[in-house]
């Protein structure tokens, strides 16, 4: 199949690549860039577990196709942190015992800062239905919303 060529900045890095159209950009990050951090769940826009941030708006890896970024900034869980120190919103996670297994985790922090910096974590209910779209099987809920609350302060 023919390759494009795309180029796209990822956690601060310009990268030229060349890739498939059919590609998504989950499988961009996971397959070809080895950023396994982002996960893939359901495939289908279901679950949030490849929640990413675009030029700053959260999206589902998993539905976008990867030639559609082109020129634009990404950001996954592995561009959170600044050198040795977490994000805020990482610190929160681990305060608070957000997660369980682990496995919706990077897809929830991702929302969880999209919440904030798009000022939808008003209220507790506020910020439940701003990440109803992140899947939690272990049912971290009340602790993802704890954490949130905590960082908005
Ligand atoms: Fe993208 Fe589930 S893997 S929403």
């Amino acid at each position: 199949i023919e390759q494009m060529p795309l180029q796209v900045e990822i956690n601060g890095t310009v990268r030229k690549l060349a890739i498939e159209p059919r590609v998504t950009l989950l499988d961009l990050l996971r397959e070809q860039l080895h950023l396994t951090g982002t996960k893939k769940g359901c495939d289908h826009g279901q679950c949030g577990a490849c929640t990413v941030h675009i030029d700053g708006q959260r999206v589902n890896a998993c539905l976008t196709l990867a030639m559609t970024t082109e020129g634009s900034k990404i950001t996954t869980i592995e561009g959170l942190a600044s050198g040795d120190n977490l994000h805020p919103m990482q610190e929160a996670f681990v305060k608070h015992d957000g997660f369980q297994c682990g496995y919706c985790t990077p897809g929830q922090i991702m929302s969880a800062v999209a919440c904030i910096r798009e000022g939808h974590a008003s209220s507790p209910d506020e910020v439940r239905e701003y990440m109803s779209g992140n899947i939690c099987r272990c049912g971290a809920y009340a602790n993802i919303v704890d954490a949130i609350m905590d960082v908005k302060q």
